[in-house]
C-alpha cells in the first residue's frame, strides 16, 4: 500500500468514524425523546386513574379503548387469577401476564414495556393500584414507532453521506498533502536516472511563499545539489584541462622516444640531445601528473592535521630553496610576536605552498635582487599569520593578474620557463583547505617591482 493510500484511508476513517458515531448519538437521543413522551402521557394517565377511582371491578376503566388514543385507556387486574370473576366470564381487552399479577400482588415495581393490543403497536404502563389490583395503562405507538424509523432512515443517510464525503476528504488530503513529496521523488527518481544533478526541487517562484517542512526538505535537498553540481563540474574541468595540457609534452615525448628508436641512423650528439630532451620531458610530465593528483583532492585529510610552530617551517623552505637555487640570495624578516606562533595544519602541505612560491619567485626574478620572504602576525591580537614572498623579477603584467592562479595559466614571458602553470593553482587551494588565502600583492617599497605573493588569513592556535 503506497503512502498516498494509506494517508486516505487513515484521514477517511477518522472522519467517518466521527460522521457514524454523531448520527448514532443523534438518533438515540432522538428516539428517547419520543419514547419518554409516550411514557410520560402513560404516567399521567395512570395518576388521573388513581385519584378519579375507587372500589372498581377488574376489567376496562376508562379511556379511549377503540382506537388506544389519549386519553389513554385503563385496565384493572386483580392479584389472584383464581378469584379473578373477568377471566372467565370475558376475556381482558390487554394481555394480562404473570409480571401483571405480580404487581397487583405487590411483588414487582411498576414498569413501562411495548406490546401489540388489537394488531396495533402499543406502549404500556402496569403500576400498583389499590385493593390488591394492577392498573395497565396502554397507549398506542405506531406514531411514535413512525417518527423514529423515519429518523433512523434520516441518520441513516447522513451517516452514508458522511463516509462519503470522508472518502473524497481522504483521498483530497491525501493527495494535496502529498504533492510536495510526489515532486520530490519525481525530481530524485529523474536525476537518478539520468544522473544529471541539474534538475532542482524548489522552483524559484515557490520559493518563499510556503515554508513547510517538505519545502524545506527540498531547499536543502537543492542546496546539496548545488555543491554536487559545483563539484562535479570542477572535476570535469579539471580532467579536460588536464588531457588537453598533457597531449603536447606527450607528443613531444612520443617524438623523442620515436627519434631514439632509429638510434642508428643518428649521430651520437644528436642521440646524446634527444636523450637529455626525453628524460627532461619525463621530468616535466611526471611532474604535472603528480600536480594534477594533488590538485583533484579537495580538502586536507583530518587525520594529518597537527599544531606546529610556523617559523622552523619557513626556514626550512627557505633552506631548500637556497639549495635549489644556488645563485639567488634569499632574505627572511620575522615580525613582532611571529616567531612563537602556532598554527593549525599539514606541514608537508604548507611546506610544498612555500616552495611552490619561492620557486616562483626565484625562477622568474632570477639574478634580479633578493627574494625577501617575511613572517607576520597580523590583527589586533595577531589573529592571524601572513607570510608574503616578494622578488624583483619582472612581476605580473596587468593582465595576467587574474589568471596566475587559473590551473595550467601561463604567462607568454614565462613560455620559455620551465613550468605547467600549476603552482599557484595548488598554492591556492592549500591556502584554502587551510582556512587562509593566497593572494598576489603590489610590492610596497623600498624598492618597487617585482612580484609580491601573499599567504593571508592564516589562523593562529590560540
Ligand atoms: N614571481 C613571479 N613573477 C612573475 N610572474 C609570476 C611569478 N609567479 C608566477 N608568475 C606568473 O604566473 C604564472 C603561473 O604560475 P605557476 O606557479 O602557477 O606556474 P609555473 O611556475 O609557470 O609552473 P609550475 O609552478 O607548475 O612549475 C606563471 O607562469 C607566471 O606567468
Ligand atoms: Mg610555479
Amino acid at each position: 500500500m503506497t503512502l498516498r493510500v494509506r494517508l486516505a484511508v487513515a484521514a477517511a476513517l477518522a472522519v467517518a468514524t466521527v460522521a457514524l458515531g454523531l448520527s448514532w448519538a443523534a438518533f438515540a437521543v432522538i428516539r428517547y425523546e419520543l419514547t419518554h413522551q409516550l411514557d410520560l402521557e402513560l404516567t399521567q394517565a395512570a395518576t388521573v386513574a388513581t385519584q378519579q377511582q375507587g372500589g372498581e371491578p377488574p376489567g376496562v376503566l376508562s379511556g379511549q379503548c377503540r382506537y388506544l388514543a389519549a386519553p389513554a385507556c385503563t385496565q384493572l387486574v386483580p392479584a389472584d387469577p383464581a378469584r379473578d370473576p373477568r377471566s372467565a366470564v370475558a376475556p381482558y381487552l390487554f394481555p394480562v401476564t404473570p409480571a401483571v399479577r405480580e404487581v397487583a400482588a405487590g411483588q414487582r415495581a411498576a414498569y413501562f414495556s411495548t406490546t401489540t393490543v388489537a394488531g396495533f403497536p402499543a406502549r404500556m404502563l402496569v403500576t400498583p393500584f389499590r385493593g390488591g389490583t394492577a392498573l395497565q395503562v396502554v397507549l398506542r405507538s405506531d406514531g411514535v414507532d413512525r417518527a423514529v424509523r423515519q429518523s433512523a432512515a434520516a441518520f441513516a443517510g447522513l451517516g452514508a453521506g458522511g463516509v462519503l464525503a470522508a472518502g473524497l476528504l481522504g483521498w483530497w488530503v491525501s493527495r494535496t498533502g502529498l504533492r510536495p513529496v510526489t515532486r520530490l521523488t519525481a525530481t530524485i527518481e529523474r536525476i537518478t536516472a539520468t544522473g544529471d544533478p541539474h534538475h532542482r526541487i524548489t522552483s524559484h517562484a515557490a520559493t518563499g511563499r510556503r515554508r513547510d517542512e517538505v519545502s524545506r526538505l527540498g531547499e536543502s535537498f537543492d542546496t546539496m545539489l548545488d555543491a554536487l553540481e559545483r563539484s562535479v563540474a570542477a572535476q570535469r574541468r579539471l580532467v579536460s584541462d588536464a588531457s588537453h595540457e598533457l597531449r603536447t609534452p606527450l607528443t613531444a615525448l612520443r617524438t623523442n622516444a620515436e627519434l631514439l628508436a632509429h638510434g642508428d641512423r643518428l649521430t651520437d650528439a644528436q642521440r646524446q640531445r634527444a636523450a637529455t630532451a626525453l628524460g627532461r620531458q619525463l621530468r616535466e610530465v611526471t611532474g604535472m601528473v603528480n600536480d594534477l593528483v594533488e590538485l583533484a583532492r579537495d580538502e586536507e585529510p583530518q587525520a594529518l592535521v597537527e599544531r606546529f610552530r610556523l617559523l622552523p617551517l619557513v626556514e626550512h623552505a627557505v633552506t631548500s630553496a637556497r639549495g635549489h637555487w644556488p645563485g639567488q640570495a634569499f632574505t627572511l624578516a620575522v615580525g613582532p610576536g611571529a616567531a612563537e606562533a602556532v598554527v593549525p595544519g599539514v606541514p608537508a602541505r604548507l611546506v610544498r605552498l612555500l616552495g611552490n612560491l619561492l620557486d616562483n619567485a626565484a625562477k622568474f626574478g632570477a639574478g634580479r635582487g633578493p627574494v625577501e620572504v617575511r613572517v607576520a602576525l597580523v590583527g589586533d591580537r595577531g589573529e592571524t599569520l601572513e607570510v608574503s614572498v616578494r622578488d624583483h623579477g619582472p612581476g605580473i603584467a596587468a593582465e595576467d593578474l587574474p589568471y596566475v592562479f587559473d590551473r595550467f595559466y601561463r604567462s607568454d614571458t614565462a613560455r620559455s620557463l620551465p613550468g605547467s602553470g600549476l603552482g599557484l593553482a595548488m598554492a591556492r587551494q592549500i591556502a584554502r583547505a587551510h582556512g587562509a588565502d593566497l593572494v598576489a600583492r603590489e610590492p610596497g617599497p623600498p624598492h618597487g617591482g617585482g612580484a609580491c605573493f601573499v599567504l593571508t588569513g592564516l589562523p593562529v592556535a590560540p
